[in-house]
Order: structure tokens, then sequence, then C-alpha cells
């Protein structure tokens, strides 16, 4: 069977990761889909990077709406991110009957209403499994594995350009500013960092997160957003002195006594001897309390090239296991696949 063919809107950070993880791991990627997957079409503004990057593997274009207006194109990437060109080129593509993955948080918590029902109009999947918790598989626990579960509530550390600085400023004394840049250079913070430090990336993912765990539509604009701009490093050693860090935490709560959900993102005193609290760098822990379950907790790495790819990726398979075309190749979705079976050296 051809392989399923994907256009990918914007090739930065994470494009770049997609590309690699997807042409390094594409024997297993397709037994896993039951059919190869494979991008054929990039858009960047940057036409010369986006060569290099694809070489002859990939036809490059400047124009998006090239690879929309494609009929071979299955799957639309979308990584250009924000809300401006992104949100009209989704929804193009929905329009256009392709399947879209995104990583883009900030989209989806602000127009995701609009863009759930036209795919649902148009009976295509959007998947964002990267838009949140970067590499860490939440979308998924939230979707699939708790979803027998009336959920009390979900709490965690999603953004790690926030924990890095705050980690630095306390193990290695380092200004601010100086581990925001640093943050940048990695490639963990976004285009416009004040995304990241005020908290409204956190808000952004914990709007996504509770919209799966409660079933309620995003809605970003009821959140209460803190960042960690008011934070120095005199607070982080008082924390620290009296058996305390300060995480950003993003919290998404039931409330039964008022009867709603409560949405905020704010720095946390954290006891120090609490998992959640040792959580370091850029990495990402989200818990998730279940009514059947109790507490679940789940860690990796949030942001970077290729963790946030291997999300992207992820919601590729899953969607060319679903409506791969024909039926005899469809990959049921949790089976064992006797095929990967390798011989254990002894
Ligand atoms: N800027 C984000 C972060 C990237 O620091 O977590 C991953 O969403």
């Amino acid at each position: 069977m051809k392989p399923i063919q994907v256009g990918l809107l914007g090739i930065g950070t994470v494009g770049s990761g997609t590309f690699n993880v997807l042409t390094r791991n594409q024997e297993e990627i397709r037994r896993r889909a039951g059919r190869g997957i494979e991008i054929t079409m990039v858009a960047d503004l940057n036409v010369e990077r986006a060569r290099e990057i694809v070489g002859d593997q990939a036809r490059v274009v400047a124009d998006a709406r090239e690879i929309i207006a494609n009929p071979e194109i299955d799957i639309v990437i979308e990584l250009i991110g924000g809300y401006g060109i992104a949100r009209a080129l989704v929804l193009e593509a929905i329009n256009a009957g392709k399947h879209v993955v995104t990583a883009n948080k900030a989209l989806l918590a602000v127009h995701g209403t609009e863009i759930f029902a036209a795919a649902s109009a148009r009976g295509v999947m959007v998947a964002f499994e990267a838009a949140v918790a970067g590499g860490i598989p939440i979308i998924k626990a939230l979707r699939e594995g708790l979803t027998a579960n009336q959920v009390q509530w979900v709490a965690g550390i999603i953004n790690g350009t926030t924990n890095f600085i705050l980690s630095e400023m306390r193990d290695k004394g380092l200004d601010f500013d100086v581990v925001l840049k640093e943050a940048q250079r990695l490639g963990y913070a976004e285009a416009d960092p004040t995304f990241d430090i005020e908290g409204v990336d956190a808000a952004h993912k914990a709007t996504l997160m509770s919209a799966l765990a409660f079933g309620i539509p995003v809605q970003f604009d009821k959140a209460h957003v803190e960042g960690i701009t008011k934070l120095s490093a005199v607070d982080i050693r008082y924390a620290e002195q009296l058996g305390y860090r300060i995480k950003l935490l993003g919290i998404a709560k039931r409330r039964d006594d008022v009867g709603g959900i409560e949405l905020r993102v704010h720095p946390t005193l954290v006891p120090a001897k609490r998992l959640i609290a040792n959580v370091e760098g850029a990495m990402n822990a989200v818990m998730v309390q279940g009514d059947a379950v109790g507490t679940t907790l789940y860690y990796g790495k949030g942001a970077g090239s290729e963790p946030t790819a291997s999300a992207v990726i992820a919601d590729l398979v899953d969607i060319t296991r679903l409506h791969t075309a024909d039926p005899d190749h469809r990959v049921p979705h949790l089976a064992f696949q006797a095929g990967e079976l390798r011989d254990t050296p002894v």
C-alpha cells in the first residue's frame, strides 16, 4: 500500500525533529502504523534552510497553500505556531478534507471550539499530542488510558522554559535573563518568550487538558494566569529554607462545591519532598487524580526538537491506523505485533 503522504507547514525546531525521527525510525513506524508515513512536501518561508534539512526527500515550497491544495496529501502537520496564519491554514486544511496534526497549543486553546467543530463537520481528525507537555503522552492518557474515570484534578509542570529558569536560578544562582536566553538557545522557549514567563503557555496547555479531563469546551479566557516574572532569587532561597520548591503549576480542578471547573496557573510552593518538586530543568510532569485509578504521574521532556517530534509522530501513526483507506491494513489500536519481537542476546 502506498505510504500516507504528509505535508509539513513550518520546519523549525520541532519540524526538523519530526523529519529526522520519521526518517531514522521509518521501518518501526511503518510496521506500527500498518503503512509507511512520508513527509513529501514542506512549506517554509526560508526555502533554502528547509532544503538543507530535507534534501531531495520532500518538495519544498514557500506557500503553504500549495500543500493544502495538493489532493495527494492526506495529513497536514501545522508547526507554524501562533493564532494568525496558522488558524487560517488549519481551517483550510480541514475544509480540504485533510487530517491535521498540530503542536499549536495557543491556537487550540483560543480557537479550539471553532477548529474541532470544523473537523467534526468534515469528518477529519485534529490531533494535538505535541501541544501539551512535549514528549509525554498526556493527551493519550487523558483520552484513552484514564477514560473510565471521573477526573478530580489535573496538575502539573507544563512549561519547560519556566521550570528550567527556576531550576537554574536555584541551583546555579544565575540571573533570570541569562537563563531565559539559554532556554531560547536550547529551543525550549516560544518565539515570544513572554508566553512562557507570564504563564500563558502553561495556561494554554492547562486549558486543553481541562477540556479532555472534564469534557468542557476549551475556555482559555476563563483561566487565572500568573507567571514567574515577579519572583526573585530571594523568594527561591527562602522557599528552599522553609522546605519548599517554587514550581509554576497548571491546575484544573473539579469544584463540586461551586459546580464548575477551576483553571489556574501560578507559582506554587511545593514541599521539597514531593516527587513533583524534584522535576528539574526543562522536564515536565503531570499528575492526574481519577476516582477509580487514584493519583497517576507522567514525567518526561516537555520541550525540544525530538521529544516534541515523538508526540507529533504518535499522532501521525494514530491517524494512519484509524483512517488508512484499506481496512485490511488497519492495525488494531493496541495490538501486540509479533513481528516486532527480537531475539534477546544472551
Ligand atoms: N515553550 C514551551 C515550553 C515549549 O517551554 O514548555 C513546549 O511547549
